[in-house]
C-alpha cells in the first residue's frame, strides 16, 4: 500500500463532478486500498477518491464501527434533519457547522461489484454525506452556516 497526496481546497479536481465506476480491476482496488491507509494515517474518518486527485465516485469511510467502501454511491432516503460541527482533510484547520439529514440510506457497489444498501445514523450519517458531497464537488465550506478556525494541536 501507499500513502497518497490529500489535495487541499483551490485544486480545480475538488470541484468536478466525478465519473462513475464501469470496471473494477486490481487498480481500483488498489486505489481503495491506498484510499483507506491515506485516510488512518490522516486520522480522518473519510475520504472520496477526488480528494487524491481521481474525479471517480469512490469515498471510503471509518467513523469508528469499521471501513465501508462505497462504489457509484446514491443517497436513496433521506430523514430528518441535524446541524453539528464538521471539518475535511482538504481544508486544514477550518470547522463549521453544517445541516444534514439525520439518518440516510444509500445504494452503492462494493468492491466485488455487488449493489448493497447501508442505513446510517449520527455520524456515519452526516460522514456520507460528506463524502457524497465531494463526488459533486462540493466542500463543507460551500455550505456551511458557519466557519472557524482552530490550529491542530
Ligand atoms: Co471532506
Amino acid at each position: 500500500m501507499a500513502l497518497l497526496e490529500i489535495k487541499k481546497a483551490g485544486a480545480p479536481v475538488l470541484k468536478q463532478v466525478c465519473t462513475p465506476i464501469h470496471k473494477i480491476d486490481t487498480k481500483l482496488k488498489k486505489l481503495l486500498d491506498d484510499m483507506a491507509e491515506t485516510m488512518y494515517e490522516a486520522n480522518g474518518v473519510g475520504l472520496a477518491a477526488p480528494q487524491v486527485g481521481v474525479p471517480i465516485r469512490m469515498v471510503v469511510i471509518d467513523v469508528g464501527s469499521g471501513l465501508v467502501e462505497l462504489l457509484n454511491p446514491v443517497i436513496t432516503e433521506r430523514e430528518g434533519s441535524d446541524v453539528d460541527s464538521e471539518g475535511c482533510l482538504s481544508v486544514p484547520n477550518i470547522f463549521g457547522d453544517v445541516e444534514r439529514a439525520a439518518k440516510v440510506t444509500v445504494e452503492y457497489m462494493n468492491r466485488n461489484g455487488k449493489i448493497r444498501q447501508l442505513t446510517a445514523e449520527k455520524l456515519l450519517a452526516r460522514c456520507i454525506q460528506h463524502e457524497l458531497d465531494h463526488l459533486d464537488g462540493t466542500l463543507f465550506i460551500d455550505i456551511a452556516k458557519s466557519l472557524r478556525r482552530e490550529e491542530s494541536k
